[in-house]
């Protein structure tokens, strides 16, 4: 198996290396920089500004646990909103590794250490009310082989880059993931290449490149509304 290693990224924040990838769980110009940028702001602050009170989110790649850590948070800040938070991970990291990561550090005015570790403790497979307005279910699995009756409204796209793990970013896989969109979902991730913005369109998708976080010039959102 190879190795991952945690890096500190420019805003003082972790992230992890995957060596045998040769990349980063997060941008290196900021690790909660980028989360709360693209997926926060730019997915969920969207969302509940299109008066959505009930989300459901479904995260592609669990990884550290960052995103569910700040969607957690937003949760705390804004008590009328309710999520239900999915999330997708076939290669859990190992317990000593998660032991060293320390995001409730930096988020202490919005969630716990206890928070950031129930996310990891949790058991695989079963729906965890967290708090009253948060549930949160994570998978072991692929998105390849993830199958579910449920429908989403948000979908947190954060898979390692295309120039890595390209079968994340083919066609098909978008396909599928439309088999769970609602009425309206809408996708965020930090990838801004060409031909997946294509393919978000090919699938209905209103595609918008916005401006990404520090160190990336571009991020994508695209909305669907059947
Ligand atoms: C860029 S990292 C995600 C970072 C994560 N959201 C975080 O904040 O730490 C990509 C993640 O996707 C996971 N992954 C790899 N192949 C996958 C697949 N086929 N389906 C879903 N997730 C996958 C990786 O194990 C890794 O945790």
């Amino acid at each position: 198996m190879s190795e991952i290693k945690i890096i500190e990224t420019s805003d003082g924040s972790q992230s992890l290396y995957h060596e045998g990838l040769n990349e980063t769980y997060h941008s290196t110009h900021g690790a909660i920089t980028e989360s709360q940028h693209v997926f926060i702001k730019h997915g969920l602050e969207f969302l509940l500004n299109s008066s959505k009170e009930s989300i459901n989110i479904l995260e592609v790649g669990f990884g550290t646990g960052l995103n569910a850590l700040l969607a957690l948070g937003f949760a705390n800040n804004n008590q009328r909103v309710h999520l239900n938070y999915t999330t997708l991970e076939p290669y859990p990291l190992d317990e000593n590794l998660i032991q060293k990561l320390k995001y409730h550090e930096q988020l202490s005015d919005q969630v716990s250490k206890e928070d950031f570790f129930r996310f990891h403790q949790c058991s695989w497979g079963v729906c965890h009310e967290l708090q009253p307005n948060f549930k949160f279910t994570k998978h072991q699995t692929t998105l390849q082989e993830f199958e579910t009756n449920h429908q989403y409204d948000l979908i947190f796209y954060d898979a390692f880059a295309p120039s890595k793990q390209a079968e994340m970013w083919e066609l098909s896989l978008l396909e599928k993931l439309k088999s769970h969109f609602g009425k309206e979902t809408v996708l965020v991730t930090y990838c801004a290449r060409g031909q997946f913005k294509r393919d978000l369109a090919s699938i209905q998708m209103k595609v918008e490149t916005l401006a990404g976080p520090p160190g990336k010039k571009e991020m994508v959102r695209g909305v669907y509304r059947g």
